[in-house]
């Protein structure tokens, strides 16, 4: 009797101990899965870069299989709007009437690539070209067909998160692969406001010592404006500088009356040769006071001999010649900003510094460049197994830390 009970309770024993292992062993295969999921985005595959912006902790997806190029093959971009109303935004803000108008990809290397505008296309499209505020309604990352890529397209800073309550709270975890903004740490770098290019030659004797940049002009500064109220209060900071200097505000505002026949329409060519020869400084104040965020007006002024004074994100990362502008940010008030661009108004030679970095720099656009981006997303369609990569949340890496409050 005590035998047989010492063998069931063996029987027992034994069956516990094969469950537990059976268990213990089910659950490292699964901490294994894990494991080979997390990592399998980074290492071994060199050319598949991971923004680690936002990286969640597990990784809820499994990596899609890439698409190989396939020669003879064509690419649909896909603009993703999804508002009928937004679409003349958008349209105009991307400049596609142009772009189709010369053509579209004929003049690329990589000409294979056609644009569709019809997003019921969505599931037979290569990638979505998906501007800034259509965030808020991707399409959902499970009706994503495999290979299909993602990407981010912004002309214009981010907004500003205290004023956008509504945007800020919504979380957006977006797994897009290549961004195409005015940031130098895009995968396509926007050009189309202008840059310098550094001179290749640099040969010869320096010829800006011999011109004087401020001869005839008898104005000080003007501000070419058709943007009334905006988030950098930028209207605000004029108000102040007002009180000790002179500017003149051209434009539809209506903030002054200054008439220049010449910029009547718009602020084209004829307008700034003419400001140029008038006036020694032009306001280069942006709309939102974004990192690396500097539009047309200011390469306009650097081309056109008048030094811009500069209000904009935090300098450090742009690549603009030294001491060819002013920036607002080294003046603690308007105030002392008066009185530096007053020296300037008095001393010639001071003013001529402001130009020494003709003789390095280039001045390229602003110019319509839309089509080196297009170029470039085709490029990249048809080499997808170089340029792999993906962000795991857009929305911080493109909103956390961009954008300033105005400190007037
Ligand atoms: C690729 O396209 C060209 C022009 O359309 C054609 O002549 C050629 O036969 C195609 N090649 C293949 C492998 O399909
Ligand atoms: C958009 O695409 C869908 C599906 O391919 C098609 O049925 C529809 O006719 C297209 N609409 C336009 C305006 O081309
Ligand atoms: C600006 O002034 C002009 C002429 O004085 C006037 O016709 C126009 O309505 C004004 N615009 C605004 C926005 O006040
Ligand atoms: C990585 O990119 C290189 C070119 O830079 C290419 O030759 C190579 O095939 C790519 N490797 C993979 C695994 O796609
Ligand atoms: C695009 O991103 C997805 C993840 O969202 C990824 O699975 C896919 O491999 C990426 N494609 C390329 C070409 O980087």
């Amino acid at each position: 009797m005590r035998a047989l009970a010492h063998n069931y309770l063996f029987i027992f024993g034994l069956s516990l101990l094969v469950l537990f292992s059976i268990y213990v062993f089910n659950r490292s295969v699964k901490d294994n899965r894990i494991n080979l999921l997390t990592t399998s985005f980074k290492s071994t595959d060199q050319n598949f870069s991971v923004n680690s912006y936002g990286k969640p902790k597990k990784v809820l997806q499994v990596a899609s299989p890439f698409r190989e190029p396939v020669t003879n093959r064509s690419y649909v971009i896909l603009i993703w709007i999804s508002e009928k109303e937004l679409v003349a935004t958008f349209r105009s803000a991307l400049k596609l009437d142009n772009f189709y108008m010369k053509g579209q990809f004929k003049n690329c290397n990589f000409n294979n690539c056609i644009i569709t505008e019809n997003i019921s296309r969505i599931h037979v499209s290569d990638a979505l070209l998906i501007p800034y505020p259509e965030l808020q309604t991707l399409p959902k990352i499970t009706q994503r067909p495999i290979g299909q890529i993602w990407v981010f397209w912004a002309k214009d800073g981010p907004f500003n998160p205290r004023q956008h309550l509504e945007w800020k709270s919504k979380r957006i975890i977006s797994f897009f692969n290549w961004t195409v903004t005015y940031r130098k740490q895009s995968d396509i770098v926007y050009q189309g406001y202008g840059y310098a290019k550094k001179k290749a030659n640099l040969n010869g004797p320096p010829r800006q010592n011999e011109i004087n940049f401020a001869i005839r002009k008898t104005r000080l500064v003007v501000w070419l404006v058709s943007n009334c109220q905006t988030k950098s209060r930028r209207e605000k900071y004029v108000e102040l500088l007002q009180k000790y200097l002179p500017v003149d505000i051209v434009g539809k505002c209506n903030y002054s009356n200054t008439h220049i026949s010449e910029c009547s329409t718009n602020f084209g060519p004829k307008c700034f040769n003419w400001i140029s020869k008038q006036y020694k400084f032009l306001l280069s104040f942006e709309t939102k006071i974004c990192k690396q965020y500097i539009t047309d007006m200011f390469f306009y002024a650097l081309k056109q001999n008048i030094v811009p004074v500069l209000m904009s994100g935090k300098p450090e990362l742009f690549e603009l010649p030294p001491k060819s502008f002013i920036n607002i940010r080294d003046y603690q008030t308007p105030a002392k900003l008066a009185r530096y661009l007053l020296l300037l108004d008095k001393n010639d030679y001071l003013y001529n510094q402001y130009f020494k970095w003709i003789d390095y720099y280039n001045i390229i656009g602003p110019t319509i460049q839309e089509h080196n981006y297009m170029c470039e997303l085709c490029k990249r369609l048809n080499r997808q197994n170089i340029f792999r990569k993906m962000y795991f949340d857009l929305k911080r890496w493109w909103e956390s830390n961009s954008c300033e409050n105005p400190w007037w």
